[in-house]
């Protein structure tokens, strides 16, 4: 088995195989990734991370993956400290970046900046987040998460709930556990749901999904409460998000005797109390971590066959 992938761009370019090649692969860097054990795979290879956009876990993740196998790392956390400040566009910015590293990750408030890119550099491209559009590598963690934890993806019950409209996560992370054929509930305020082309795409490939406004439809039902952030970003009206802030708000009470995993992406506002988080309800924590052994796994795969 091996990975055919140059860019991860989108996770609908993946078919079902590449995804567990490196749900595989990641198994073998856990112990690098828990400083059990060492690596110099990266030795000599650098990282080069443009980030437009603000960024914790996947940034810090990316750099800890290549660090852990002794790679380097070089980039922007913010355009202030680059040129972009003094009027430098995309296309030259990324050209230079990718004459000095082996690989570029990318996050842009616009949707596509990342595919674009990958077609003006010859280094491959990693997609840490598009706009409104996806966010391929946080889906990998998630199907990880669901793996290490149920010991299985195929045949679980998720809900997907929040901002379904404008949440990269969770646009990814349907049309993958659609690969998986996870029964999937979209719960949302209705201004939120799931945008028309993915229910679309989703019906093409015949995965069916249930859509509610009511989260007490879902709570029995399901093994995962996937929660996402309402993206305050993204909306054109302040005024619409004022009205629809805090409409999911998931704590212990509500869950209390229920046979399920609350994940969420991070960061979080107010829809998972931190009553949850020491509780074996809330997985949130240790899924940023296996960001860490999958973003290992995805970069050595990329690099060593390119
Ligand atoms: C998410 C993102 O940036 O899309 N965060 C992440 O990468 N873990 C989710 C969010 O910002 O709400």
């Amino acid at each position: 088995m091996s990975f055919s992938l140059k860019n991860v761009i989108s996770i609908k370019d993946f078919s079902k195989k590449d995804i567990n090649y490196i749900l595989k692969e990641a198994e073998g860097m856990e112990p690098i990734a828990r400083s059990q054990k060492t690596s110099q795979v990266m030795t000599g290879r650098i990282l080069g991370m443009m980030f437009y956009e603000p960024s914790t876990r996947t940034r810090l993740s990316f750099e800890t993956a290549m660090k852990r196998m002794s790679g380097g790392v070089i980039g922007f956390a913010e355009t202030g400290a680059s040129s972009v400040t003094k009027g430098e566009n995309l296309a030259d910015t990324a050209r230079m970046v990718a004459e000095y590293a082996d690989a570029l990750v990318i996050r842009h408030n616009l949707e596509g900046a990342a595919r674009y890119v990958s077609d003006i550099v010859n280094v491959p491209v990693i997609n840490a987040g598009d706009g409104a559009g996806q966010h391929p590598t946080q889906t990998l963690l998630d199907l990880y998460t669901m793996r290490r934890i149920f010991g299985k993806i195929d045949g679980l019950k998720v809900a997907l709930i929040g901002d379904l409209k404008y949440g990269r996560t969770v646009h990814s992370l349907s049309y993958a556990l659609g690969m998986f054929g996870v029964k999937m509930s979209f719960v949302s305020p209705p201004e939120l749901r799931m945008p028309p082309e993915i229910l679309h795409d989703l019906k093409q490939n015949k995965v069916v999904a249930q859509e509610t406004n009511n989260l007490q439809d879902v709570l029995d039902e399901v093994d995962i409460l996937y929660v996402t952030r309402i993206q305050k970003e993204r909306f054109p009206d302040p005024e619409e998000y004022s009205r629809i802030k805090g409409a999911y708000q998931i704590d212990a009470s509500l869950i209390k005797g229920k046979d399920l995993i609350v994940m969420h992406p991070l960061p979080r506002v107010d829809e998972v109390s931190p009553d949850l988080d020491d509780t074996p309800y809330g997985k949130y924590f240790e899924q940023a971590f296996y960001g860490v052994p999958v973003r290992m796994a995805l970069l050595n795969s990329l690099l060593s066959s390119f």
